[in-house]
């Protein structure tokens, strides 16, 4: 009983989630939100009760989506007050690992994704892989949500900043209440326009995406914003882009810090969307062409990944992890990827050219998996789909799964 009556709660939330997105406009929205607000509440009592007769604790995980960047919620994450220090702190990091025209490279990490063997040691090494892109990791700068990714890159890398205010540890709390999971990701945001208010460029990168050749030769000399797909139109203008969050190149100045306070502040308007869902229902808003923001897609014949792939080994700049289903697949997949380019790199410059080498991969990250694959943790929790589905959109090319935070290496 109690089970039906949930089910059907949690559908109608994640339809009204899609009807808010759609009819976004005055009374609707607000009346629409006060629905959703209720009816979440609703799944939420459910969900809460269905766990509480688990004995399998269930947390959202490192890899509940495949772009982990979230940061520490804040008791006022609205009001985006950061305190001096915070700022100070970081704008130490950011000028140590700057280069000359001031940009840097940003990517967030936690606990799961900073393990040995993890994410963090494959996107390391393929910098490290050529010369070219070894020079970058100077202006790599880590930011790690939680103690033990915080240590962790103390170990491995020059310029890492710990966001671990309020003694939360973001590895152990936090992670079974969505809408503060939200909030973190959504932190994110908001911490990039701080970097762009304090004057840097820069290049965000989730961890998930390899670096095989320089991409600043490929950067749009003109643009605001540009952005890595999930797919491709074939016009770096177009809007009917797929954008991917996990990497972009943001110039600072004023339409690029308007569009991230606009993109951050499109969260009220399109409540429980993530970042990038958020952003493909704003691509395309008078806002931005008001504003004169240089919104440009890049190819993913350059930058790439597993929804994508880049096909010449000759072009690509990088490979992002995307369209992936677990952390294991992942692992398994990013390393295939890794091998293929030593291989493609070890052949002599004339094959290299004529090479029809192609990658192996994606593998265990494939869709097609996902039909048949039903880990236990996500049969326990019959609400999960449906929550995440309203939570995080249904994005298609991203799919998540619960994990728990500590993944079994
Ligand atoms: C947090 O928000 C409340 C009201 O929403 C406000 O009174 C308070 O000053 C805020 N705190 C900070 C640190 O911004
Ligand atoms: C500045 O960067 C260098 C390496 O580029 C590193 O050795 C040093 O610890 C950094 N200093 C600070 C204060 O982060
Ligand atoms: C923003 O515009 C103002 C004047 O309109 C200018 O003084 C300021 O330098 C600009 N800031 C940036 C970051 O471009
Ligand atoms: C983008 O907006 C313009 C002007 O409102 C409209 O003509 C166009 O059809 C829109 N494009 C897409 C792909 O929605
Ligand atoms: C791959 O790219 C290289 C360099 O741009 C080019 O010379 C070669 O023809 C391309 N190969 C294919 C199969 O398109
Ligand atoms: C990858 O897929 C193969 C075949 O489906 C499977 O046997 C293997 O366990 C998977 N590996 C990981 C790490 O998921």
């Amino acid at each position: 009983m109690l089970t039906d009556f949930c089910t059907t709660t949690t559908t109608a939330t994640a339809a009204i989630s899609s009807t808010s997105s759609s009819t976004a406009v005055g009374n609707s929205v607000l009346i629409v939100r006060r629905i959703a607000t209720v009816l979440l509440f609703v799944s939420f009592s459910c969900f809460v009760l269905y766990r509480a007769g688990e004995s399998i604790g269930f947390r959202i995980p490192a890899s509940f989506t495949s772009r982990a960047s979230f940061f520490l919620p804040t008791d006022n994450v609205s009001t985006a007050a950061y305190s001096d220090t915070e700022e100070y702190m970081l704008e130490k990091v950011l000028k140590n690992a700057t280069m000359e025209d001031k940009t840097v490279i940003i990517t967030t990490l936690n606990e799961a994704w900073a393990a040995p063997s993890s994410v963090l040691d494959l996107f390391l090494e393929s910098f490290r892989i050529r010369d070219q892109t070894r020079q970058l990791l100077n202006h790599l700068v880590i930011i790690a949500l939680d103690e033990k990714a915080f240590s962790r890159c103390l170990a491995l890398h020059s310029h890492c900043y710990a966001l671990v205010t309020q003694g939360v540890d973001l590895s152990k709390e936090a992670y079974f209440m969505f809408p503060d999971y939200l909030k973190m990701m959504w932190r994110t945001i908001d911490y990039l326009r701080v970097v762009l208010e304090m004057g840097y460029n820069f290049v965000f990168t989730d961890a998930d995406v390899m670096w095989f050749r320089d991409p600043f030769p490929h950067f749009y000399k003109d643009a605001d914003f540009q952005i890595a797909c999930d797919h491709f139109s074939g016009k770096p203008e177009g809007v009917g882009n797929r954008p991917n969050g996990g990497f972009n190149h943001v110039r600072s100045n004023n339409r690029s810090i308007e569009f991230y306070k606009y993109w951050y502040s499109s969260r009220e308007t399109y409540l429980g969307l993530h970042d990038q869902d958020v952003l493909n229902n704003i691509k395309n808003d008078s806002f931005i062409r008001d504003i004169d923001l240089k919104m440009r897609f890049l190819d993913t014949a350059y930058f790439g990944g597993f929804c994508e792939p880049s096909k010449n080994l000759s072009e690509v700049c990088t490979m992002h992890a995307n369209c992936c289903f677990g952390l294991e697949s992942k692992l398994h997949d990013l390393r295939i990827l890794l091998q293929d380019w030593r291989k493609f790199l070890s052949l002599p410059p004339a094959q290299k050219i004529s090479s029809a080498l192609s990658w192996r991969v994606p593998q265990n990250c494939s869709l097609d998996s996902l039909r048949h694959y039903a880990p236990p943790p996500v049969k326990k929790n019959f609400l999960f789909p449906l929550i995440s589905a309203f939570y995080f959109g249904n994005a298609d090319e991203e799919v998540k799964e619960p994990r728990m935070l500590k993944e079994p290496l």
